[in-house]
């Protein structure tokens, strides 16, 4: 028995979703809308965040799809869709995290350039993926562009790296961890990773981003197994004290999978030597992997770019286009000095996937060197961005809110009431509040009081800031990564952080 065809009213729903005259009707509309959304949240009409606790955030989303959906009329009524569509849209950005809010001082995720969603919409819309080259022959080619002039200018040797763009720098981290315990423990990837005494180990900057911890877990080297290299005085992973832990893992028969330093590390925004690192790595004959997933953007600015010297010295490196290149999530890339490792993470045959008749092609099918099988064109806005404004934009916002930390730094040097808990290096940068009422308060209670005070600013919208936790206490942090943000605003965010601790009762 055949199955029943489709109703004409489910084929007239299918229809209209997707009839071009209604995509385009409601793309219309949705660039009256936003136009409307930069002007105001860029003009500081209304909160930085529109707090609501999670459950009634969830109950109102889940609200909109209990509702009756629209009727698919014959012919269709474009303008009831564009009103319903509307509402929508307003429900979207009203209850959001207004980035682009020049009080927007918060985590690594940037007021991204507007203008690289128009791009990357386009790929939503036409659905370009990728995993082999031909269902995405354009989203990839974007992608190997991007990734040739992003290493260049990092300062990778032409025709000798390989690289990748994948979701987000912690799966960037486990793919080129990955690469290196496959490379170091040569079996793991076939036999898994040996269970003897003494086990490999990982040797990480101990303000490492969690979630390279969490690749040692993935990798089945273990947590317990990852070794914290010690800092010095700024926070920057040392040299001479990474030689001698080098030499006792070694002493002990520990087979090191890898060394993971950083351009720079989360807390404080602290970049490491790189260049001697890089050289006490060479000498042990390890492994050495850089997670520049925010700092390096330096590469990009003359004044900057010092910080990362020595970064294309290391075997593998990742770097976030969604940070310092204030794109909008993801798009994160994996490089590695050796082109030679790059099909070393996977060492799969997926003959569905990769025509053996046709082998050039591996080396464009994104999906021998990524972790995922179809994957977004990810480069799209970057991509757009670059080729409109030219790589200077990248290096004026990197300039620009580097600048603006360090004058933040100033604001809290000269302030009596506020303590810098270190000199910035780029545009993070980490205090605390301690009035005169707390003059003699514990590093804990006064770390306790300024989480309050954050917690209290950004539920009330005037602010976004995050915390952190800096030698056992907490702190605030903020990342300059809005390029709307002024020095005006800057004193007013020290007024705010005031005021609401007098709120608070601690003046
Ligand atoms: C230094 C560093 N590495 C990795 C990550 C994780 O990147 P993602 O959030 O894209 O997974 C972050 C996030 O802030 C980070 O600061």
């Amino acid at each position: 028995m055949s199955a029943p065809t489709a109703t004409s009213d489910a084929l007239d729903r299918i229809r209209a979703a997707y009839s071009p005259q209604l995509i385009g009707a409601l793309a219309h509309q949705l660039a009256d809308l936003l136009q409307a959304h930069f002007e105001k949240v860029e003009d500081k009409d209304g909160p930085v965040l529109n707090w609501s606790p999670p459950q009634d955030c969830t109950a109102a989303a889940a609200e909109w799809l209990d509702r009756p959906p629209l009727a698919v009329s014959h012919p269709l009524d474009t303008n009831r869709f564009v009103e319903e569509f509307t509402h929508r849209v307003r429900a979207v950005l009203e209850h959001g995290n207004n980035l682009h809010h020049p009080r927007y001082l918060g985590h690594q995720v940037p007021a991204s350039v507007p203008i690289a969603a128009l791009f990357d919409a386009i790929g939503s819309a036409t659905n370009q993926v990728m995993a082999i080259y031909e269902m995405g022959p354009w989203a990839t080619a974007m992608e190997r562009a991007m990734i040739e002039k992003v290493g260049r200018t990092i300062g990778l040797s032409a025709g000798q790296f390989a690289g990748l763009i994948t979701h987000g720098g912690s799966l960037a981290n486990l793919t080129a961890l990955l690469t290196a315990r496959n490379v170091s423990l040569k079996a793991a990837w076939e036999t898994g990773v040996p269970t003897g005494n003494p086990r490999p180990v990982l040797v990480v900057h101990s303000d490492a981003h969690y979630g390279v911890t969490r690749s040692a877990g993935i990798l089945g080297i273990g947590t317990e197994n990852v070794r914290r290299a010690p800092l010095d005085d700024r926070r920057r992973m040392d040299p001479a004290a990474l030689d001698e832990l080098l030499s006792q893992l070694k002493g002990d028969g520990h087979p090191i999978v890898a060394v993971c330093a950083c351009a720079c590390a989360t807390p404080i925004g602290a970049f490491d030597p790189l260049p001697e690192i890089s050289d006490v790595c060479r000498r042990h004959g390890v492994w050495l992997h850089v997670d520049a997933a925010h700092g390096g953007a330096a590469a990009f600015s003359d004044r900057h770019k010092h910080l990362v010297e020595g970064l294309a010295q290391a075997d593998s490196f990742v770097f976030d286009a969604h940070k310092m290149l204030f794109m909008p999530a993801l798009c994160a890339f994996v490089f590695y000095r050796n082109r030679e490792h790059r099909f070393e993470a996977f060492r799969q045959e997926a003959p569905y996937l990769f025509d053996p008749s046709a082998p050039g092609m591996a080396e464009y099918d994104s999906g021998t060197m990524t972790v995922e099988c179809t994957k977004r064109a990810a480069a799209l806005g970057l991509w757009g961005v670059w080729s409109l404004f030219g790589p200077q934009l990248f290096a004026d916002m990197v300039d620009h809110t580097f600048a603006l930390a360090q004058s933040l730094y100033e604001r809290l040097t000269a302030a009596e009431d506020f303590e810098p808990l270190h000199e910035p290096q780029c545009n993070i940068v980490t205090f605390r509040y301690r009035p005169p009422g707390m003059a003699n308060a514990d590093t804990a209670t006064l770390g306790d009081y300024n989480r309050r005070i954050r917690r209290r600013l950004i539920e009330s919208g005037e602010f976004y800031i995050v915390q952190t936790n800096l030698n056992g206490a907490g702190a605030l942090r903020t990342t300059i990564i809005n390029p709307l943000t002024t020095e005006t605003e800057l004193d007013h965010l020290l007024q705010a952080i005031r005021h609401t601790g007098q709120e608070l009762g601690g003046g």
